[in-house]
């Protein structure tokens, strides 16, 4: 495997630190909007984990897809996270479920892992903060028995009625310049990376009716407002994500965000 360049490195260690802010906010978010579980279980259901699986959750978080993974499909589940404060509040809520979290990188799953044969590898709303997203999908396809399954959702996309992208809409309005890159990794590099690996790759979207409300919260986490006001300080951060979405609020009623997501199977070689 390639040596992970600085760059690499240096955005590891802003995310790890963004996550470890986020625990908190991240629970409150969850508890008002069930988001994360739901959107875990679309991704397995689409991407068709089988009941008693055996699943690697990499960018678990603190635990909510894994708990999801575990309560719905009865997996077995590995996560893993960056961040370890995500991680032990994820320590929290697994109660006596056959979850195992662990700190660490899930483009080096190497390190962790030796015992491979999992199902599936999942990415809940995680793999865009990958810097190196081929990296990491050479590892899932390490971890994972043959024809198994690799898995990502996406970062949110926010459209209007005819699906045009109303967050560069909603910058303009209050007159500020939206950053030139929101994910570390595009949507484009993801899926290229994963055909790489792979082979064939399938995507799917899943679209839900857009509301103000739910996407100041959803970027209010720590982390996630980090994605649309990098340069400014927490409590700007949170101001400027309220003051974005409410220029929105007019066109509420058309507004959709789409949840891109993406799968592919590990070669049977039998
Ligand atoms: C938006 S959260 C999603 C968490 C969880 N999958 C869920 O559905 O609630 C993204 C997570 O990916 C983690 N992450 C980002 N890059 C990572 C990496 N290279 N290795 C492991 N975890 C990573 C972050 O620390 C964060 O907890």
């Amino acid at each position: 495997m390639p040596e992970p360049s600085d760059f690499s490195t240096r955005v590891k260690g802003v995310i790890r630190k963004n996550f470890n802010e986020s625990a908190d906010i991240y629970r409150v978010f969850e508890g008002r909007h069930g988001f994360f579980h739901a959107y875990t279980v679309k991704l397995a259901e689409w991407a068709g984990l089988a009941k008693g699986n055996r699943v690697l959750d990499v960018g678990c978080g603190n635990g909510i897809s894994c708990v999801a993974l575990s309560d719905v499909y009865d997996a077995k589940v590995y996560g893993v996270d960056l961040s370890e404060v995500m991680i032990a509040d994820g320590k929290q809520r697994i109660g006596k479920r056959e979850i195992y979290l662990f700190v660490g990188d899930g483009e080096n799953l190497d390190s962790l892992f030796e015992d491979r044969g999992f199902d599936a590898v999942m990415y809940n709303a995680a793999i865009f903060l990958f810097p190196r997203p081929k990296a990491a999908f050479a590892q899932a396809a390490r971890m994972l028995k043959p024809g198994g399954i690799a898995a990502f959702s996406f970062y949110p996309r926010v459209l209007d009625a005819a699906g045009g992208d109303l967050v560069p809409r909603a910058y303009e309005t209050i007159g500020m310049t939206p950053p030139k890159f929101r994910t570390i990794t595009s949507w484009e590099k993801a899926v290229s990376s994963l055909q790489d690996v792979f082979g064939e790759v399938r995507t799917t979207t899943w679209e839900m009716a857009g509301s103000v409300s739910f996407l100041t919260d959803f970027f209010t986490i720590p982390a996630q407002s980090a994605s649309l006001f990098p340069k400014l300080p927490y409590k700007e951060r949170a101001q400027k994500v309220a003051q974005l979405f409410s220029v929105l609020k007019p066109l509420e009623s058309g507004m959709t965000i789409a949840w891109d997501m993406a799968m592919a199977r590990l070669k049977d070689t039998a």
